[in-house]
């Protein structure tokens, strides 16, 4: 072990903290650890909003759901980002096509994933806590008109920042050989064993924790999760050609 695999290790999503701000230092570091993440054809495609605007922050509380995102110490929004790049281009069909494309929609949403990653661990080096928020997409569009988000420009994810409040159990991950395979896809079957002793360990984990106790394995969590409404976040597709991706 060494310092960086301890820190990984020792992930859990923060959703307390105190009230306690980072400091201008502190987000100059998380974004700085953010721009060193590997970025796709080195194109940078991805831009970090800081809200610190407390209605902002109320609308977002709002959108998400989550209200305790408003004392964090920080929020940042992760914005998958062509529109830079578009300005940086001459405008000719195929500059126009690729800026507009599913290659570089994935592209800036890469970009944007693996930067917010960097500043989770980031801060988890530096004792703070955090938790991604993929729920800013309940309304995307509410999000893209609050922070003005420009064409080729989408919100992929929030992320709430700041000193831990709580130290909750970790979540147990699935056994390696059910995620892990060599040369080629190992496919599940139902009545695996490991996976029976995984859903006992969630059980085991869900019954133990501190708070939020509840009956529950896996496979049920899985089956709950897949049993929402589809057409819930419908608006992402329209959200997304609104902004000028996947619009051809
Ligand atoms: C893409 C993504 C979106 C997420 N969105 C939310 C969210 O909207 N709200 C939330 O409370 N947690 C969110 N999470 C955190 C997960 O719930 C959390 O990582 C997962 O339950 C595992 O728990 P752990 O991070 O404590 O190990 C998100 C995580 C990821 C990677």
């Amino acid at each position: 072990m060494n310092p960086t695999l301890t820190t990984l290790m020792a992930h859990r999503s923060i959703r307390q903290f105190t009230n306690q701000p980072l400091t201008a230092a502190e987000v100059d570091a998380l974004v700085t650890a953010a721009q060193h993440a590997p970025t796709s054809t080195f194109s940078q495609q991805y831009s970090i909003i800081s809200v610190t605007d407390p209605a902002k922050l109320a609308v977002l509380s709002d959108i998400t759901g989550h209200h305790w995102l408003e004392r964090a110490g920080h929020y940042f929004i992760m914005v998958a980002d062509q529109y830079r790049n578009q300005q940086l281009t001459p405008t000719t069909t195929t500059t126009t096509a690729n800026l507009h494309s599913l290659d570089k929609l994935l592209a800036g949403i890469f970009d944007a994933t693996i930067a917010t990653e960097a500043i989770v661990t980031a801060g988890e080096s530096m004792g703070l806590g955090s938790t991604i928020m993929g729920s800013i997409l309940n309304d995307a569009q509410r999000v893209v008109d609050l922070l003005d988000l420009p064409p080729l420009t989408f919100p992929i994810l929030g992320l709430a920042i700041g000193h831990p409040a709580e130290q909750p159990e970790q979540k147990p991950r699935l056994p390696q050989p059910l995620m892990h395979f060599t040369n080629g896809y190992q496919r599940l079957t139902a009545d695996d064993p490991s996976l029976a002793a995984y859903d006992r360990l969630i059980t085991d984990y869900y019954h133990a924790r501190g708070s939020h106790q509840r009956d529950e394995t896996f496979t049920h969590h899985i089956i709950s999760e897949l049993s929402r409404d589809p057409h819930q976040r419908a608006s992402i597709l329209t959200t997304l050609k609104h902004q000028g991706f996947l619009d051809d």
